[in-house]
C-alpha cells in the first residue's frame, strides 16, 4: 500500500513537473484573441496528451465557439497549470470511459442547451445508448464495448454527414468492425467477428459502395445509430421490411409468417443471411441442394410439392423469353426492324421481375397469375420475331429472283451485243 502510494506521489510530482516546463515554454506565447492556455500546452505535448489545434478546429464543437473547457473544465485563461488544471476551475482530470456518455449526454440529452445550437438536432442519444447492448454492459462496468468516442472519434467530431465523419454511412462499417473484425478483443464475448468481411461481399455493400447508393443499409440501418433497433421495428430482422416493402407484405400473407415464427426463426433472414446477402436466382426456390426451399421441406410435403411447381413455372416463362431475345436478336442482325417488339418484351421481363417477387407468398396460384400473362407477352415477342424473319426471307427470296431476273437480262445483252460485233466483223473482213 505504502510503495503504491509512494509510486502514485512521483508519478504525480513528475507530471507536474513536466506542466510547469511546457507552461514556462509558453509563457510568452500567443496572447491576444480568445486566449486558449490548454491549446497552447497540449499541442506541443505528445502521445494521448497532445491535441493539435489543426485538428481541434475540425470538431463541430469548436466550430460552435466551445471550448477544451466546455468538456473538461478547467481555466483556459491561466498558464499556470495549477490553476487551468485545478479543481477551483472545475477541471475534471481524466474521463474515464465509463463517464464518457453522461459527459457528451450532459449537453446532448438536454433540449434547453441543444435548442440554442442547432433545434432539429435530436436529444435521445443517450437514452438510446442505455437500451443498446453498448450502453447495458457499460452499466455492469464492461469499459470494451462502445462509447460515444468510439464512434465519433474525439478532439475532431463531425456531423454525420460530413464525409470524413468516422460515421458518414460509407465510414461506418469501418467504424464498427475496428471492434467488431478484432478477434482478441471480441474473444470473451462468443460471438462472430466475420460481420464485415460478410458485409463486404452483400448486394448492399456493393450498392453503397460501388453504385454510391446512400439508401442502402450499412451497419447503423439495421443495428440503429445508438445500437437500439430503429423505432416501429420490433427486431433487428423486421428492419428489412422498411426498405422492401412489398416482399415484406407477402411474406406476411405467406404461412411462413406464423410458422417461422412459432420456430423461433427470423423472416427474411432465414433465406437471405443477415450480413452477407447475395443477389437471389431461381436457384434458390426448388428442392435440390443450392435451394432454401429444401432446407426445409421434404419430399412429398406441400412446400416441397409448391417449391418445385414454382421453379417450374419460373423457368418456363424465363425460357420463353431467352426464346423471343434470340430469335429478336437474330432479326436485328439481319436489319429488321424490331424496336417495338423489343420494347414489348422489356415489358414481359417485369412479369418475370414481378413473379419473383411473388415467390415470397409460396402460393402457386398467385406466382401463377404473373407468370401467365407473361407467356402470353413472350409468345407474341416471340411471333414478332418469326414475322421479321419471315418478311427477311421474304425480302432476300425476292431480291435473289431479281438478281437472277437481271442476270438473265445481263447475260441476253452479252450474247445480243457478241451477235451484233460478229455481224459487223464478217462484213469488215
Ligand atoms: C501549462 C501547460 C498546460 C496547460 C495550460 C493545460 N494543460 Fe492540461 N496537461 C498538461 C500536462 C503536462 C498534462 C499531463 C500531466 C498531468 O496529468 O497532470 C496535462 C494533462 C491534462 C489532461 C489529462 C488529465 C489526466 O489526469 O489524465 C487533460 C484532460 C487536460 N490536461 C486538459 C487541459 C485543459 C482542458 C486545459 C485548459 C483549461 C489544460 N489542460 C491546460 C499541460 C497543460
Ligand atoms: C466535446 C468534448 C471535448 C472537448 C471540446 C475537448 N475534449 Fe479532450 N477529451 C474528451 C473526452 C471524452 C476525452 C476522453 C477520450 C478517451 O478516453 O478516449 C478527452 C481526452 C483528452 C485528453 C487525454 C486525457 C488522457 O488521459 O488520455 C486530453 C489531454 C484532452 N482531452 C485535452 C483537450 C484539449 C486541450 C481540448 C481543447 C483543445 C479538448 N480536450 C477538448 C472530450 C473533449
Ligand atoms: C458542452 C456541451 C456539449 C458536450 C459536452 C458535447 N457536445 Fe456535441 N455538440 C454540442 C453542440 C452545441 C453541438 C452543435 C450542434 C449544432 O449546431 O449542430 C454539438 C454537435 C455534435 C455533433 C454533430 C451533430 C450534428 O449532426 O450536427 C456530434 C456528432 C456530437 N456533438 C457528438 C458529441 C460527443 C460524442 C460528445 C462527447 C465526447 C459531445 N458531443 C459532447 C454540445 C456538446
Ligand atoms: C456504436 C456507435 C455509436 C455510439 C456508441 C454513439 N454514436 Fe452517436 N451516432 C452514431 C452514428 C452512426 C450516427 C449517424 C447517424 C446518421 O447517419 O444520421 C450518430 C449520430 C449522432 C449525433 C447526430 C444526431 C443524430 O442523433 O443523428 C449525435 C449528436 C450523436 N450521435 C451523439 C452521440 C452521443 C452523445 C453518444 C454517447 C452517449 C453517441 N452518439 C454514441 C454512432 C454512434
Ligand atoms: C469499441 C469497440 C466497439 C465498437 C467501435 C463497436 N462495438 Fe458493438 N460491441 C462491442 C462489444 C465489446 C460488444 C459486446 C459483445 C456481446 O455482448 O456479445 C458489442 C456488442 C454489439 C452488438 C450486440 C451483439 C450481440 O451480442 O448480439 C451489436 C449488434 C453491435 N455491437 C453493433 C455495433 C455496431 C453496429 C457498431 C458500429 C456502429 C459497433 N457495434 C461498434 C464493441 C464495439
Ligand atoms: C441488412 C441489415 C444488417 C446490416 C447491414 C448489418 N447487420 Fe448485423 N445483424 C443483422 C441481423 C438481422 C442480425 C441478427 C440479429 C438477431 O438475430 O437479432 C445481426 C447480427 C449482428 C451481430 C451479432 C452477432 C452475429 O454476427 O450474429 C453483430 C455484432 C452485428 N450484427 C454487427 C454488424 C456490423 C458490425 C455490421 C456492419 C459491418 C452489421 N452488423 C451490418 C442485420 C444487419
Ligand atoms: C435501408 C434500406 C434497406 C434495408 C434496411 C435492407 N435493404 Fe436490402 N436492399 C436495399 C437496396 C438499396 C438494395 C439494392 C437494390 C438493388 O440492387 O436493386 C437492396 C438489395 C437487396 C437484395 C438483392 C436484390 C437483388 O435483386 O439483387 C436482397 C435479397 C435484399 N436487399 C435483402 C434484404 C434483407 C434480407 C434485409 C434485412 C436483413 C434488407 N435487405 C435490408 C435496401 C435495404
Ligand atoms: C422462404 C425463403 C424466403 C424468405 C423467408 C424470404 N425470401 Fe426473399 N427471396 C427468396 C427467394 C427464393 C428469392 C429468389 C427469387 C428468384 O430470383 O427467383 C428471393 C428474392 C428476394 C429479393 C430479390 C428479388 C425480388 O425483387 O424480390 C429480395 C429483395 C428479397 N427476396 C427480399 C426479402 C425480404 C425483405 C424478405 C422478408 C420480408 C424475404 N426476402 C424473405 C426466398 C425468401
Ligand atoms: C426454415 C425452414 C423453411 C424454409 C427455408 C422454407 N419453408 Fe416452407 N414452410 C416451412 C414450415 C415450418 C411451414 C409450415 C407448414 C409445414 O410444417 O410444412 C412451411 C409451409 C410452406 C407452405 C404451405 C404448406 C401447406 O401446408 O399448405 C408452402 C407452400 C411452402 N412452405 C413453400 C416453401 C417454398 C417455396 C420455400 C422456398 C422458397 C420454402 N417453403 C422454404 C418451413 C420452411
Amino acid at each position: 500500500m505504502a510503495t503504491l502510494q509512494s509510486k502514485s506521489a512521483a508519478s504525480h510530482t513528475s507530471r507536474w513537473f513536466l506542466a510547469m516546463a511546457a507552461g514556462f515554454l509558453l509563457a510568452g506565447v500567443a496572447h491576444g484573441q480568445t486566449k486558449n492556455s490548454c491549446l497552447e500546452c497540449h499541442s506541443i505535448l505528445t502521445d494521448n496528451l497532445g491535441v493539435t489545434e489543426e485538428k481541434f478546429s475540425q470538431d463541430i464543437h469548436a466550430q460552435k465557439g466551445l471550448t477544451c473547457a466546455s468538456c473538461h473544465g478547467g481555466d483556459a485563461t491561466s498558464d499556470d497549470p495549477e490553476v487551468a488544471m485545478g479543481k477551483k476551475a472545475g477541471f475534471k482530470g481524466k474521463i474515464t470511459r465509463a463517464q464518457i456518455p453522461q459527459l457528451c449526454g450532459s449537453c446532448h440529452s438536454d433540449p434547453a442547451v441543444m435548442r440554442k445550437y442547432n433545434p432539429s438536432l435530436r436529444t435521445d442519444q443517450l437514452s438510446q445508448y442505455h437500451t443498446s447492448i453498448h450502453g447495458k454492459r457499460l452499466a455492469t462496468g464492461d469499459t470494451k464495448v462502445a462509447v460515444c468516442v468510439d464512434c465519433h472519434s474525439v478532439h475532431d467530431i463531425r456531423p454525420p454527414n460530413d464525409p470524413r465523419s468516422t460515421v458518414y454511412p460509407l465510414n461506418v462499417p469501418a467504424t464498427c468492425s475496428r471492434c467488431h473484425s478484432d478477434a482478441e478483443r471480441m474473444k470473451a464475448y462468443k460471438i462472430p467477428t466475420n460481420q464485415f468481411a460478410e458485409y463486404k461481399k452483400s448486394v448492399h455493400h456493393q450498392a453503397l459502395t460501388v453504385r454510391g447508393d446512400l439508401s442502402a443499409p450499412t451497419c447503423v440501418t439495421c443495428h440503429g445509430n445508438h445500437g437500439a433497433t430503429p423505432p416501429g421495428s420490433s427486431s433487428v430482422a423486421a428492419v428489412c421490411s422498411t426498405c422492401h416493402v412489398f416482399q415484406a407484405q407477402l411474406f406476411d400473407s405467406s404461412p411462413h409468417k406464423s410458422a417461422f415464427a412459432s420456430a423461433g426463426l427470423p423472416g427474411c433472414v432465414t433465406c437471405h443471411s443477415n450480413h452477407g446477402i447475395q443477389h437471389p436466382t431461381d436457384a434458390m426456390i426448388g428442392t435440390d441442394d443450392k435451394s432454401v426451399c429444401g432446407q426445409c421441406h421434404t419430399e412429398g410435403d406441400p412446400g416441397f410439392v409448391a417449391a418445385n411447381s414454382i421453379r417450374e413455372h419460373l423457368a418456363q416463362l424465363a425460357a420463353a423469353i431467352d426464346r423471343s431475345d434470340q430469335i429478336l436478336s437474330k432479326a436485328e442482325r439481319s436489319g429488321m426492324e424490331v424496336s417495338q417488339a423489343r420494347l414489348d418484351l422489356v415489358q414481359t421481363r417485369d412479369t418475370l421481375t414481378k413473379a419473383r417477387v411473388t415467390i415470397h407468398s409460396v402460393n402457386v396460384a398467385r406466382v401463377q397469375q404473373d407468370i401467365q400473362p407473361g407467356l402470353v407477352a413472350a409468345d407474341k415477342n416471340y411471333e414478332a420475331g418469326k414475322d421479321a424473319l419471315k418478311e427477311r426471307n421474304y425480302r432476300r427470296y425476292g431480291l435473289g429472283l431479281s438478281l437472277i431476273a437481271i442476270a438473265l437480262v445481263i447475260t441476253g445483252l452479252r450474247m445480243y451485243l457478241k451477235q451484233i460485233e460478229s455481224g459487223q466483223d464478217s462484213q469488215t473482213t
